[in-house]
């Protein structure tokens, strides 16, 4: 795709952007909300004209005259928002609009064979052809999409946001089977605003912003940082925006704290006012170890100790699973762990409960349009507000974050970073675990890394880098491997 142009009414959507696109790659599309990404896609798979510019498709001309033609020369789309016919089959919505008929009849047999290898070529094999898709889950719906593109042999699949209403072990299938796909030889057009996605599966990568195509390359070649700025159009020092804080007394102490498997040894001591970060691997421990100080795992060894008055809250890793009620209010996500304070002679006062969530939405900027909504009308990231807000009205001092900021995009990642900020001044004490390296380098004041269940000494930000937190992420320090030895 070269110079394409596209205006809706005096929006220039697409202001002259460049794409390049290999076989056998997982391109991503990155940019923020309102970039161009999905006008771009709609031009490629013949669901716009475009105004100017031009495509070509395997050394031709290409000039898709809708999305039908498009499917023809081999260019599929998956919308953000599914298509699918919940009440058919999954062979029924491979085929639907496109049936194949000779007399008016459908041509079942034909069909069929077209199913099973394009759901072969997905290797799930809980996807039937004769499932109907009220059965699966949001993981395999995303997947008899692909099935439909890919029984059009689909040469260039766009997936405009497949993951973001995905739980993370349905993600991981859908790049299981994008790994597939790219081993064959298919062109994968990956939008997300979920960067450490982004860098897991993709191998290229070109960066829109204001309609216009501002930086492209290898994904292995640049740091997230440098994607970020170009993304933003701003340098990192506003990405993480610098709140004064300064550490008070010591809230939390920990010593050779270890559970029944990880961690094996954990100790830190956490003041007030401070922001500490937790690094390491998947798998290291991390999460293992902020559910153990949250008392929701047994202890096997060591100790915790919690200064007296104060009390602890945990924001799970996983909001979609275990964080939210996603389909009950603001208002009851926000004060279900805390009723005492909206009882009025014992009754529950939904008048309380809705000045209550007013007050925290007003405080945190949440952007919704009232506290009885469902969460799931909202953002992902004023989601995570809303989450953060729990633990703040369950009057938490010592916030124990996992992931605080795992599927948000970047704009309101910098909201959730300054609140963070605020909140350490405002005296609370803030545990942070994070696999997102720029973002521990940029809020935290100390870190620690956690290695294979051992937690090694934590040191001031400023002696860190993204190298030698990945170094000892990979290798452990010195001391965990005295340890484990
Ligand atoms: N059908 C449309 N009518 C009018 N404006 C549109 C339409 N589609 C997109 N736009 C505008 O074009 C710009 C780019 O939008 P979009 O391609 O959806 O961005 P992205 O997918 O990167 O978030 C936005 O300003 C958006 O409001
Ligand atoms: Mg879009």
């Amino acid at each position: 795709m070269h110079g394409v142009r596209k205006a809706f009414g005096a929006v220039q959507a697409l202001d002259g952007v460049d794409l390049e696109l290999r076989a056998g790659e997982v391109h991503a599309l990155i940019g923020e909300n309102g970039a161009g990404k999905s006008t771009l896609m709609k031009v490629l798979s013949g669901a716009h004209p475009a105004d100017a510019g031009g495509m070509e498709l395997e050394g031709k001309p290409y000039r898709p005259t809708g999305p039908l033609d498009a499917l023809r020369h081999g260019v599929a789309m998956i919308y953000q928002e599914l298509n699918l016919a919940t009440h058919l089959t999954v062979e029924e919505n491979i085929w639907l609009g496109r049936e194949l008929r000779q007399g008016g009849w459908l041509q079942r047999r034909r069909m069929r064979p077209a199913v099973e290898e394009a759901l072969a070529r997905l290797d799930h094999p809980d996807i039937r052809p004769h499932t109907r898709v009220s059965e699966l889950g949001p993981g395999a719906r995303q997947l008899v999409e692909v099935a439909r593109a890919l029984v059009s042999d689909a040469r260039v699949l766009v997936m405009d946001e497949p993951t973001s209403s995905l739980s993370r072990r349905d993600t991981e299938g859908l790049f299981r089977v994008m790994r597939r796909l790219r081993e064959q030889g298919v062109a994968i057009v990956y939008i997300s605003h979920f960067l450490e996605e982004v860098e897991e599966i993709a191998d290229r990568f070109t960066v829109l912003r204001d309609g216009r195509t501002v930086d492209r390359g290898e994904i292995g070649e640049v740091s997230l940082e440098n994607i970020i700025e170009s993304m933003v159009g701003r340098s990192l020092d506003e990405v993480f925006p610098q709140v004064e804080h300064a550490a008070g007394e010591v809230v939390l102490s920990v010593r050779e704290l270890a559970g029944h498997g990880l961690p094996r040894q954990a100790s830190l001591e956490l003041s007030r006012g401070e922001i500490f970060g937790i690094a390491g691997l998947v798998g290291a421990g991390r999460t293992e170890l902020l559910r153990l100080l949250a008392g929701l795992d047994p202890i096997r060894a060591g100790s915790v100790r919690l200064e007296a008055g104060c009390s602890m809250g945990l924001l799970a890793e996983d909001r979609k699973e275990e964080g939210l009620a996603l389909d009950l209010s603001l208002g009851e996500n926000l004060t279900l762990p805390r009723l005492r304070p909206l009882l009025r002679r014992g009754w529950l006062s939904h008048q309380r409960r809705r000045a209550c969530t007013e007050r925290w939405v007003k405080e945190l900027a949440v952007r919704c349009d009232h506290p009885d909504q469902p969460a799931h009308a909202l953002s992902g990231g004023n989601q995570q507000k809303i989450a953060i807000a729990r633990l703040l009205h369950q009057q938490a001092d010592v916030l124990l974050l996992d992931e605080p900021t795992r599927g948000v995009d970047v704009g309101s990642k910098v909201e959730i970073y300054r609140l963070l900020g605020q909140l350490a001044a405002d005296g609370r004490a803030l545990l942070v675990v994070s696999s997102y390296l720029p973002e521990l380098l940029g809020i935290c004041d100390r870190i620690s890394v956690m290695h294979r269940g051992l937690l090694g000494a934590p040191r001031d930000v400023g002696e860190w880098s993204e190298q030698s937190l990945l170094h000892e992420a990979t290798r452990g320090s010195g001391d965990s491997q005295a340890l484990s030895a």
